[in-house]
C-alpha cells in the first residue's frame, strides 16, 4: 500500500489488517513502547474544506507515532491563490514524508500523490471519505463483533463521498447493505454498474432499509459544497433517523453518524443522544483506523 486515496482501490485483505493493527494501536495507546514509525518525519496537512475530527486527530496521532504534523489550510498557501496541485505536490514532495489532504475533486488527490512521490492520504473528498469508513468498521466490530451476517442500512444522500465509500466497502467486505434515498439522490446507473455489488441495494423506503438491520448510519443531506443547494433537502422528507424510523431495526442494533451532526434533519436529538456511546466512539476511532494507515504507509 503506497497511498490511501480510496476504500474501491482497497483488498478485503487490506482493510482487515488495517483495522486489526488499528485496534491493537488503540490497546497499546500510551505505553511506554508504542511505536514510533514517523519519528524524524514531517507530515503536510493540505485542507481546502472544514474539519474538526480528521485535522485532530491526523495531528494527534502523527505525533503519536513520533512525526511531526504541519496543518496547511489551502487559503494560507499558494495553492488557494490557484498554484496547480501538480505544483503544490512536486514542492511538498521535496520537503514532507507525507501528505493528507481534504478537498472537492478526488484527481486532486491521485494527481498530488502522482506528482509529490510521497505517500498521500485521502482525507475527504467529494467521491469518498475512506478515513471514516474504517473507523466505522472498527466501530462495528467492537459493537457487534465483526460484520458478517450483519444488515447495514444507510440512510439518507445516496451518493456522497459517505456512500460510496460504503458502497465500496460493502462490495469488498460483502455484507448486506441497504441504501435509502429519495431518487434524486441515489446513485446514478453507471455507478452501481461499475460496483457489480448484489450485496448492495438502493431503495427509496428508510422504513424497509432499516427493517432488520443492526447498523443503521446517517450523514448529512447538504455535504460540505453544497450549503447553496437548500432545494436538496426538501427531498429528504421522511429520511430522518428516528426512534420511530427505528421501531423495525433489529435488536441490539447501532446507529453511526459520521459528525459533524445536524439533529432536527438527518437525526433527532433524541437518537442522537441515545446512541451518543457508539457515536463518539466511532468518532475517537478516526485516531486509531488513522494511526494504522499511517503506520502502513510508512513501511
Ligand atoms: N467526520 C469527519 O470527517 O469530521 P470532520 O469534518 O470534523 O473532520
Ligand atoms: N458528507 C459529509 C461528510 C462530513 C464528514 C460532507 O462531505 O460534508
Amino acid at each position: 500500500m503506497k497511498h490511501l486515496l480510496s476504500i474501491e482501490q482497497l483488498t478485503a485483505d487490506e482493510i482487515q489488517s488495517l483495522l486489526a493493527e488499528a485496534a491493537q494501536l488503540k490497546a497499546g495507546r500510551g505505553e511506554a513502547n508504542a511505536p514510533k514509525p514517523l519519528a524524524g518525519q514531517t507530515w503536510a496537512l493540505i485542507f481546502t474544506k472544514s474539519s474538526t475530527r480528521t485535522r485532530v486527530s491526523f495531528e494527534v496521532g502523527i505525533r503519536e507515532l513520533g512525526g511531526f504534523p504541519m496543518f496547511l489550510s489551502s487559503n494560507d498557501i499558494q495553492l488557494g491563490r490557484g498554484e496547480p496541485i501538480k505544483d503544490t505536490a512536486r514542492v511538498l514532495g521535496r520537503m514532507v514524508h507525507g501528505a493528507i489532504i481534504r478537498t472537492f475533486a478526488q484527481q486532486d488527490v491521485v494527481d498530488f500523490s502522482e506528482f509529490s512521490k510521497i505517500p498521500t492520504i485521502n482525507a475527504l473528498t467529494d467521491d469518498e471519505h475512506p478515513c471514516q469508513i474504517l473507523a466505522d468498521l472498527l466501530t462495528i466490530q467492537e459493537k457487534l463483533g465483526g460484520w458478517e451476517g450483519k444488515k447495514v442500512a444507510f440512510i439518507g444522500d445516496g451518493f456522497s463521498n459517505m456512500t460510496i465509500s460504503w458502497m465500496w466497502a460493502a462490495k469488498r467486505l460483502g455484507f448486506e447493505l441497504v441504501v435509502a434515498s429519495p431518487v434524486a439522490c441515489q446513485p446514478p446507473a453507471d455507478f452501481l454498474a461499475a460496483l457489480d455489488a448484489p450485496n448492495v441495494t438502493i431503495t427509496t423506503d428508510p422504513v424497509a432499509a432499516v427493517a432488520g438491520a443492526h447498523v443503521i448510519n446517517t450523514d448529512v443531506w447538504l455535504s460540505m459544497g453544497q450549503e447553496n443547494q437548500k432545494e436538496k433537502e426538501n427531498e429528504f422528507t421522511g429520511f430522518q433517523v428516528n426512534q420511530e424510523l427505528l421501531r423495525g431495526a433489529a435488536d441490539g442494533h447501532i446507529v453511526l453518524h459520521c459528525l459533524p451532526a445536524y439533529r432536527g434533519k438527518e437525526i433527532s436529538e433524541e437518537t442522537l443522544e441515545l446512541h451518543a456511546d457508539t457515536i463518539f466512539q466511532e468518532a475517537e476511532n478516526r485516531l486509531h483506523a488513522q494511526k494504522a494507515i499511517l503506520v502502513a504507509l510508512s513501511k
